[in-house]
């Protein structure tokens, strides 16, 4: 990095309301991350089905200010032009639900629907994502509404034409989703497809390899499941009931 880029980078930090950056001690190594087929526990033990794998955790996000809020957080991404999606979106499209959820939902970012309405998950990948959450806790005896769990993005601006968002955008936003996910500290996240799956756990491989298994994003576990867009094209039925199981896991782990 050269000065103007560390320099760019402080003024970044600064904006988060970050005032005391620390180098990282080489005693001080990066969280592992626990890669498995089973909750994350006191006792993780290997089966022939789930080889416990101790995996890098991803760099860590610079420190969040002390007892951050959403309130906060909200307030410092302000009317955000920190990159180039902000030039054509609507609304920023935060988060929503409950501030001290249990479960957090992260998605890729905002589509047309929510982009209108500055509201993620409303759109028919949204009303999917809605039927899943309330269906599969009826069925598992877990009373739970979609109010009860907080949902928000990878990047909160809609990016153009839906692409995926790129490297420097999600590096950008992602900043504001981990002070969200500290901020909320819930027992565990859910990451819907691979964008979101990459930004929260690290990992590179594809989803279909990562649904159904924990891993971890700093001390909170994270299940990684499809997207909801993905389970709405006719040809992914199989897809759709493999999502069903990861969701069952992740409600009996936080709700039981
Ligand atoms: N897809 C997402 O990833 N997020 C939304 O909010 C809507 C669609």
């Amino acid at each position: 990095m050269n000065a103007d880029q560390i320099r760019k980078r402080l003024e970044f930090y600064q904006d988060l309301g970050i005032k005391d950056i620390y180098k990282q001690s080489p005693a001080d190594p990066p969280v592992p991350a626990l890669v498995s087929n089973q909750p994350p526990g006191p006792v993780v033990t290997a089966t022939a089905e789930s080889v416990p794998v101790v995996m890098l955790a991803p760099t860590l996000p610079p420190l969040a200010p002390d007892n951050d809020t959403l309130f906060q957080i909200l307030t410092d991404i302000g009317d955000c032009h920190r990159c180039r999606l902000s030039e054509g979106r609507n609304k920023i499209v935060f988060g929503v639900g409950n501030e001290h959820a249990p479960l957090v939902f992260v998605g890729e970012g905002p589509g047309a629907d929510e982009d209108e309405q500055g509201i993620p998950f409303v759109g028919r990948a949204g009303q999917l994502l809605t039927q899943m959450i309330e269906g599969t806790a009826k069925k598992e005896g877990i009373p739970l509404q979609r109010a009860d769990v907080y949902i928000c993005n990878v990047v909160k601006c809609r990016p153009p034409g839906n692409r995926t968002p790129e490297a420097d955008e999600m590096e950008t936003c992602g900043q504001f989703l981990y002070r969200q996910l500290s901020a909320i500290h819930p027992k565990a996240i859910c990451a819907l497809g691979g964008t979101a799956a990459r930004a929260v756990t690290g990992h590179k491989e594809g989803v279909t390899k990562m649904r159904g298994r924990w891993f971890q994003w700093r001390d909170i576990p994270v299940m990684v499941t499809y997207h909801p867009s993905y389970l709405l094209r006719p040809y992914n039925q199989d897809a759709k009931k493999e999502a069903w199981e990861d969701l069952k896991k992740v409600l009996h782990f936080v709700y039981d």
